[in-house]
């Protein structure tokens, strides 16, 4: 499964593009109003940095507004994909952008079936927020489960990016439900790798090797 990062924060996307696990970037508003930049300046920051597609989301709410400003946003690098909202103008705007050749992210998915409305429309991405709907009481990963069954049923290409994701289990049950992507902020990234049972065991073996004894003059390093 590809992992993304969910933020328009530069030094967090630096960071994570060093560590080699990223596979690209998701961005909204509230992340790029976080930010405090001008937002096509940081966009064009935000590609020239990911070595995969970079989330970028439209605004506009009527049909050709969505088109205009997807083409505008599409023209900032070859790595962009265009964010559009899962309603009825944003749909129709996709079917138009996808025969455009511009690949779309359709975000907001709150049920299964705007995903598949998405899906026949030809999007790139589909994004179900998997937290917000937990916390509406929804079992957001059944969703991810039905999209996964339904995708494979009929054999759509667009892929199942998980997002709004809160913790480890979302990353988990998104790898185990087969969806393509998953999306998580920065602190979850580095939740995944963190287990204090692995530190206690870094901290015995490095205990342990401090009594082996060493040539005289050699580094303590194997
Ligand atoms: C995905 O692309 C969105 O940016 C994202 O995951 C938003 O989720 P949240 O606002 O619920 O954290």
């Amino acid at each position: 499964m590809k992992l993304f990062l969910d933020t328009a924060d530069l030094d967090q996307i630096r960071e994570a593009v060093r560590w080699g696990i990223i596979d690209g970037v998701t961005t909204n508003p509230a992340l790029v109003a976080k930010t405090g930049r001008e937002s096509g300046e940081l966009y064009a920051e935000i590609c020239a940095t990911v070595p995969g597609p970079v989330s970028l989301e439209c605004v506009a709410m009527d049909v050709d507004g969505i088109v205009v400003e997807a083409r505008r946003l599409a023209a900032i690098a070859k790595n962009a994909v265009i964010k559009v909202p899962v309603m009825r103008e944003g749909l129709i705007a996709v079917r138009r952008l996808s025969e455009e050749g511009i690949k779309t992210n359709v975000t907001l998915v709150c049920s299964t079936m705007q995903a598949m409305l998405a899906a026949k429309q030809g999007a790139t991405y589909v994004s179900p927020f998997v937290g917000r709907l937990d916390l509406m009481g929804q079992d957001g990963m059944e969703s991810i489960r039905q999209m996964k069954t339904i995708f494979d049923n009929y054999g759509f290409a667009t892929q199942i990016l998980v997002a709004s994701a809160r913790h480890p289990r979302h990353v988990l049950e998104a790898a185990l439900a087969g969806a393509h992507v998953c999306t998580i902020p920065m602190d979850v990234l580095e939740l995944l790798y963190q287990h204090p049972m692995t530190d206690v065991g870094i901290q015995q073996f490095l205990a342990a090797w401090a009594k082996v004894p060493q040539k005289a003059g050699a580094s303590r390093a194997a």
